[in-house]
């Protein structure tokens, strides 16, 4: 960078005698800042340009005047909740492919029975056994993914504490003492697993997309599908799959920042690549969650 330059405290730029530069007390400014390209970042803390218009002198800061000048010329765009980092640009889009019965931020009209509101929903034990059981077979499929983690960021999500294969094993073992059978994975499950596996391989934008709204649906819509289950054929009984070790909340904030973390180094398109997927990630946990009303 050049070496700064003392200047006075009132002084023209750009050879043009209607524009002044006031420096509020004397100060350093960069040579740049006499060359019209403002190439440097550097400027005095007071400083501000006068513009002579028909209805008098204008005094604007010079950081306004520059960041002004900046954005008209490039505007940026923003995509929703990108200010607050690229996990909530993922929940922004998620929450947009719910029902209005699902969430109040949903858009998507009722077509499937499980997108009705849960309140009216009809399950049975044996239909509620085989969405645990596919549940099950997704979560092992997502635990061993990022265990073995064919890209290195996915180790990043070992142990996160959202964990369920091992909790479903225990509601599963649960379900066996009061004499029920245990059914074999079924058809959305088997293929939503396998699906995974090859995502997993060839694609991390796309994988890790489908692993924050398995995760963290099931913590939200998840959590309400529980509840109201348990109130309609299990006698109330909370079963381990809704049940986290330590605050739920800090366990979600920590593994926000570490997808925000991983996400800070893929370029736009990347990230619009992992967004798109997205619908995909609702379709085959719909097709498990259909399971409930089977
Ligand atoms: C019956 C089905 C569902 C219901 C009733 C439901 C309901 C909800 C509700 C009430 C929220 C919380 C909204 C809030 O923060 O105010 C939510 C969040 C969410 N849901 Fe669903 N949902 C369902 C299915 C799904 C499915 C199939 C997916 C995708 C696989 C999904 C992904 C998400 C995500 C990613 C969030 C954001 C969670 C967060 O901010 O931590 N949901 N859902």
């Amino acid at each position: 960078m050049a070496s700064p330059t003392p200047v006075s405290q009132s002084q023209s730029i750009l050879g043009k005698t209607h524009i002044k530069i006031h420096i509020a007390q004397t100060s350093f400014i960069p040579t740049s800042l006499r060359n019209p390209s403002f190439g440097s970042t550097f400027f005095p803390r007071r400083c501000s340009v006068q513009f002579k218009t028909p209805r008098g002198i204008v005094k604007m800061p010079l950081k306004a005047v520059i960041v002004s000048a900046t954005t008209a010329e490039k505007p940026k765009k923003r995509y929703p909740g990108e200010a607050k980092g690229f996990v909530e640009e993922m929940r922004f889009v998620a929450m947009k492919l719910h029902t209005r019965d699902q969430a109040k931020e949903g858009e998507k009209e009722v077509k499937e029975p499980q997108e009705q509101s849960v309140a009216k929903w009809e399950p049975t034990v044996d239909g509620y056994l085989k969405f645990l059981v596919d549940s099950k077979l997704v979560y092992d499929t997502l635990e061993g993914i990022v265990e073995k983690a064919p890209f290195s960021s996915y180790a990043e999500f070992r142990n996160t504490g959202l964990e369920r294969s091992v909790k479903l094993a225990k509601d599963l073992e649960w379900f066996k003492e009061q004499g029920h059978t245990i059914p074999e994975p079924s058809s959305p499950g088997v293929t939503y697993a396998q699906y995974l596996k090859e995502l997993a391989e060839e694609d991390p934008q796309a994988f890790l997309c489908h692993f924050y709204n398995i995760y963290f649906a099931h913590t939200a819509g998840g959590r309400m599908i529980g509840k109201k289950v348990a109130e309609k054929i299990l006698n109330n009984k909370e079963l381990e799959f809704y049940k986290w070790d330590g605050d739920l909340s800090q366990i979600l904030q920590s593994v926000r920042e570490k997808l925000n973390k991983v996400a800070e180094s893929w370029t736009r398109e990347e990230k619009n690549h992992c967004l798109e997927e997205t619908e995909k990630s609702f379709k085959f946990s719909g097709e498990i969650l259909r399971l409930v009303l089977s």
